[in-house]
Order: structure tokens, then sequence, then C-alpha cells
């Protein structure tokens, strides 16, 4: 196990009927407000209502950021700035799913820079200051709501990045799984994938001695793996959805993945497909997943032992022959994200898989940093390998 540092304070309320809280939350950091929102869900299933209508008799003055897209755009951080700076704003409340989370993060940095947001997505290193963040989450998958990292796309040049920074980390984060029940089913499969992904990036590393994050990476995917047919079977069913909600926290706030050398894979090249093409995050995982998967398998045998581990511990296979189980366990994982009734193929959601690719594949390896310490390292023609198998 290696060392790391473990800063976290993010305060979560987590569970129902605590939106009473959020006045004395907020206002702990001022009462002149940006409230940050997406396409409209949240006005669909009433949150909107409650929450303008709790911080309007509390003596908030709200400022509106809305139609923050999936993927958020530059193009909406710097709106988000303008209005902050106009109105002398002094904190940011971000209700919504992980694309409006990220973009209030980048907002809240750039509102201290004096260039453009853009900057700040392409070198982390410049983020410093920001204003706080309080969230309301409403949709369980990318564990923005206790990390410090966003994710930002600028169409005009085809680049989804990440970016992070210490001060990005929200104040306090609002986990009401009730939130979640109006989740539709394709984005409800999608988080559940976005999850275990965060989960398959820690796991498949080659740092030894990490029993602790391995155990509880396993437990988590484990708890993804019973509860999301719940919850797609049935929506409002609370228990389901509350564990699904604390799964997507956990799996990304650094308890797996501390201790841990190594990079990401499957979604820098994602991060690729999303920048080109605008898919979904998780139906972009899921569909690499498997197959990145196997592509280990087969080309490097040193990966046959922790993949029959995630099999035997998370797929409960038995038996003694490595090889066997770890391909066992490669087809459940496939089995189960199809089962969820996530498209499983590239051409499915709009990528035809001749075009771009090269691009794509060349991209990855230069902002993913896969052919240096990635679980298996990859160059271009192997990301193009893995694009073209979907
Ligand atoms: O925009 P609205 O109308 O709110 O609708 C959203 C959106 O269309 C809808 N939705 C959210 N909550 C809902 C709901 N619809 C009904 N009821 C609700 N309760 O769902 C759609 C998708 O929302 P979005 O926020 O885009 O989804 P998600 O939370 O999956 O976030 C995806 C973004 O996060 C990035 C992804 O790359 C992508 O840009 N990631 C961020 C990470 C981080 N900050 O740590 C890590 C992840 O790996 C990921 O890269
Ligand atoms: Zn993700």
């Amino acid at each position: 196990m290696n060392n790391f540092r473990m800063y976290v304070p993010t305060d979560i309320r987590f569970g129902k009927d605590r939106l009473n809280e959020l006045p004395e939350v907020l206002g702990a950091y001022g009462k002149r407000v940006l409230l940050a929102y997406g396409g409209g869900s949240i006005k669909r299933f009433g949150l909107y209502d409650n929450v303008v209508n709790l911080l309007k008799s509390n003596g908030f003055h709200i400022v509106e950021l809305t139609g923050i897209e999936p993927n958020p755009k530059i193009s909406s951080v710097r709106e988000g700035v303008k209005l902050v700076r106009e109105n002398e704003l002094n904190v940011i409340l971000a209700v919504g799913g992980g694309s409006v989370v990220d973009a209030a993060k980048v907002i809240a940095g750039a509102v201290y820079y004096d260039g453009d947001a853009w900057d700040l997505v392409e070198d982390g290193s410049k983020m410093g200051k920001a204003l706080p963040i309080i969230d309301i989450l409403t949709l369980a998958a990318t564990g923005t709501e206790m990390n410090r990292n966003a994710v930002i796309s600028n169409p005009e040049i085809n680049e989804k990045l990440g970016t992070s920074g210490w001060e990005l980390l929200p104040k306090a984060s609002f986990l009401d799984p009730t939130n979640t029940f109006t989740v539709p089913t394709g984005q409800t499969a999608a988080g559940a994938a976005d999850i275990l992904s965060h989960l398959f990036e820690q796991y498949f590393n080659r740092t030894d001695g990490v029993d602790v994050q391995d155990n509880i990476a396993e437990g988590l995917m484990k708890a993804v793996i019973k509860n999301a047919p719940i919850a797609l079977k049935t929506p409002d069913d609370y228990i389901a959805r509350a564990n699904i909600l604390w799964a997507s926290t956990l799996a990304l706030n650094g308890i797996p993945g501390n201790g841990r050398a190594g990079g990401w894979t499957c979604h820098p090249i994602e991060h690729e497909l999303s920048a080109y093409y605008d898919i979904t995050h998780g139906i972009g995982l899921a569909i690499l997943t498997p197959r990145w998967m196997k592509y280990c398998l087969d080309n490097d045998e040193t990966t046959v032992s922790k993949f029959a581990k995630y099999g035997r511990q998370v797929w409960h296979f038995e038996g003694e022959n490595d090889s066997e189980i770890a391909h066992r366990a490669v087809k459940a994982t496939y089995e189960f994200l199809k089962s969820l009734d996530i498209p499983m193929t590239l051409p499915e959601v709009g990528i035809e898989t001749d075009e771009l690719v090269d691009e794509m594949s060349a991209q990855a390896v230069v902002h993913g940093g896969l052919s240096n310490g990635a679980f298996v390292e990859l160059e271009k023609e192997n990301v193009a390998q893995i694009i073209r198998a979907c």
C-alpha cells in the first residue's frame, strides 16, 4: 500500500426529509446564491419549487443558472462565472446530476481566475481558491458529491477533460434517495455502469497489499449488482436507491482508490467518445468495459489472477482454474450490463467504428496517459482495437 493523503471534509446529509436543514447549511456561506441546475427535471419532480420556496422564505437572494447540459459545456461555466460576478454572489447551490455539480465546481474556481475558465480545465494546477459549493444530488453515478474532480466539455475543439482542486470539494452534499426516484431507466442503468467502472478502474491495478481497498471495492460492486436491477424494476424502491446512491459516493471519494499507484483506462477512452459524439458517459463505459477486460486477458496473462479474484469474490464463481474463472467473470460483467437494457455496441449509440477511431484513440493515450501506468499499458493501435471490438 502506498502513502496517501485523504482530506474529504464534505458534510454528507444522507436520507429523506432533510431539506429543512438546507437554509442553515447554505447560510453558513452566505445569502447570495447561484442556483445551478440542468434541463428542467428538478422542476418536473417538484424539487425546484421546494428549494426556491424554502430559500426565499429564509431571506436568500437567488440568481439562477439553468440549462446545464449532460456532459456540461464550457459555455455554461462561462455564463455562470458572469452571473456570479455581476450579482456578487457568495455561494453556489448545485441541484442535479453530476453534470450540474461539475459545472458548479469549475464556475466556483473560475470566479477567482483572471483568464478564461477553459484554462482551468486544461490545467488543474491553475485552480486555486473557489466559491463554496453545496449540492443536492439527483442522480447516483459520478461520485462528484464527495470528490474534488470535475469534467467539462469544449465542443468547439472536441475535448472533454477532467480537472480538479482541493477547493472544489463540496462543503455539503444532500443525498436524498427519493430525489433519484424519477431518474429514467436509461440513466439509472448508465449510473450503475459508471459506479462499477469507477470501482473497476481502481481495483484492476498492480499495487500490492491493498486488502482494505480491494475488499471495499468488491463489496460496493456487489451492492450495485444487487440493487440496480431492483431500482430499474421499481424506481421508487427506497432501499435500492439508497444503496446505489451511497455506493456512488463511496466509489469515488478516495476510499477504494487511495494507496494505489497507476492510472485509469476506460474513462479516458470514454471521455473521447463523449467529446466527439456527446454520448452518455455511463453507456460509453458499459460498452467499453467488457471489451477492455477481454483485451487485458487476451494480451497480458499477468492480469488473469486479478480477474479471477474478481470472479470469485464478486460473482462467487468456484473452481481451481484461474483463466476459466477470469473469462467467466468478464462474460458475467457483459451479461449484467446488457441485462440493464444498455445498448452494448457503439453503432447502437450512433458511433460508427470506422470513423474517427484513430483520432480518438490517439487523444485517449495523450489525455489519459494510457501508455504509462495503466493496468495494461496501451498505445493508440491498442485503444483502436478495443474501440473497434465495440
Ligand atoms: O438536465 P436535467 O433536466 O436535470 O436531466 C438530467 C440529464 O438529462 C437527468 N436527471 C438527473 N437527475 C434526474 C434526472 N432526470 C429525472 N430525475 C432526476 N432525479 O439525467 C440526465 C443526465 O444527468 P447528468 O448530470 O449528465 O448525469 P451524471 O450524474 O451521470 O453526470 C455525468 C457527467 O459527469 C462526468 C461525466 O463525464 C459526465 O460529464 N463525470 C464526473 C466525475 C466526477 N466529477 O468525479 C467522474 C465521472 O467518471 C464522470 O466522468
Ligand atoms: Zn465515471
